[in-house]
């Protein structure tokens, strides 16, 4: 019988890889799943709710995961408890992949086999394995949500015997599936939306939010579309035009939610310190970016820096802040992974080392790392059995996009 286990997350990490729906689902497939005791806590999923699923309840990590052929997490896993993990167990997470490449290398020494979710390849097959967007969809509804109620004024007109209170003008940049979704929250709200990007494609899509599209169009910007569906670098002269525009709307905006990523390189900046200087005091701007370098110029990771009375959110970890909606869609992420792995007849793990999206997200395998980029970081060659070299593409990015129609 496949064994999967589920260790308790660290002190910051609220998400868990594993709900009551998925247990009954993976015990259905095969599987005996154990959870540690509390894990599911701060996602508000307890033993109880567990064990009535199937799942057995272990009283420490060690326990949950010693036996397990399948470890499901959020986070990379500490490398005290992967010792404890049986050789080749198959480790399954959002474990960071281009970050601390040495940490990276001793776990592998570890023996497990390592999974980064965040490579999941962006093919139609893989959709309901994408955290990538089942967690930024929250995280842009989130940012909206936050600024709002730190935000001193009303977003929606009221017209009141008293006088009117004017809508909150809110500016979205970076209209991937965070932007949508900032986008379709604060038109909820009742905020003036306007929304930018680099990609052509997002037209369309802001305008049928109800918001409305400003970006430089020229030639360069038709192009700005990698054919994974990504945006690319922009020049120096694209750049320049841009900041002229974004310069000369941000002054007016109440409220500004930075979300612009480029694979595999840091966030562009798009908000610099004198476009801060520019805006009201009382206007906010949370940049989403942070993680990776941030969006705005005086973003700092994990804090709210105000500056001449204009405050930048630079907070971590926003799905986290709804963990029970990312714990519920990252679990089904995970599953629907997961699932496929299992040999249903035999119930044991049959992993199919040559699946497109197992070679996307093995990392690290039989003691060595093996995704390209990776170990092109840590100055060695990559063992072989995965050629992975950079952050996956998607192969089709013409889906419909997350944010919801208003
Ligand atoms: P992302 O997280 O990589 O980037 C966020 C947004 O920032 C993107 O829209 C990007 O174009 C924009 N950006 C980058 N540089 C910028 C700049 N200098 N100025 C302004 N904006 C800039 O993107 P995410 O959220 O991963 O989505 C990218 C696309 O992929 C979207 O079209 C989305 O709908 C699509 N998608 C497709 C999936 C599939 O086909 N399976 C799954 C998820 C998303």
């Amino acid at each position: 019988m496949i064994a999967i286990g589920v260790p308790a997350e660290g002190n910051d990490e609220p998400r868990i890889g594993l709900t009551p729906e998925t247990v009954k689902k993976l015990v259905k497939a095969g599987a005996e799943v154990t959870v540690r005791s509390g894990a599911g806590q701060r996602s508000h999923f307890s033993d109880a709710d567990y064990a009535a699923a199937g799942a057995k309840i272990a009283e420490s990590d060690e326990e949950a995961v010693g036996g397990a052929d399948v470890v499901l997490t959020v986070r990379r896993p500490q490398l005290s408890l992967a010792k404890t993990m049986k050789k080749g167990a198959a480790v399954v997470g959002m474990v960071d992949p281009f970050s601390d490449a040495e940490g990276l290398d001793a776990l592998a020494k570890t023996g497990i086999s390592l999974f980064a979710m965040e490579l999941m390849p962006r093919i139609s097959r893989a959709q309901t394995m994408d955290v990538l967007s089942s967690q930024s969809n929250l995280a842009g509804y989130k940012a909206v949500v936050d600024a709002a109620a730190a935000f001193e004024r009303a977003l929606p007109m009221m017209m009141t015997a008293a006088g009117t209170v004017p809508a909150a003008k809110v500016f979205v940049m970076g209209v991937g599936v965070a932007g949508l979704q900032a986008i379709a929250t604060a038109r909820r709200l009742g905020a003036i939306i306007t929304a930018t990007d680099v990609r052509p494609a997002v037209k369309e899509q802001v305008a049928s939010l109800g918001a409305k599209f400003i970006a430089v169009e020229d030639e360069e910007f038709k192009q700005a579309e990698t054919s994974g569906g990504y945006a690319k670098e922009m020049s120096d002269a694209y750049k320049k035009k841009q900041a002229e525009l974004v310069a000369e709307h941000v002054k007016n905006q109440d409220i500004v939610i930075t979300t612009a990523l480029i694979p595999g390189r840091p966030a562009p900046k798009l908000i610099s310190k004198a476009m801060i200087e520019s805006m009201k005091p009382g206007s906010i701007i949370v940049d989403l970016a942070v993680e990776r370098g941030g969006n705005a110029e005086l973003a700092k990771p994990g804090e709210i820096v105000t500056h001449n009375g204009v405050r930048i959110f630079g907070k971590l970890n926003l799905p986290g802040l709804v963990p029970v909606n990312a714990s519920s869609l990252y679990a089904r992420n995970l599953q629907a992974f997961v699932d496929p792995l299992i040999d249903k007849e035999k119930k044991t793990l049959a992993v199919n080392w040559d699946d497109e999206l197992v070679k996307g997200t093995l990392i690290v395998r039989d003691g060595a790392i093996v995704n390209g980029a990776i170990a092109e970081r840590l100055g060695i060659k990559p063992a072989a059995g995965n050629g992975a070299k950079a952050p996956a593409k998607k192969a089709s990015a013409k889906r419909a996009p997350k944010g919801e129609t208003t």
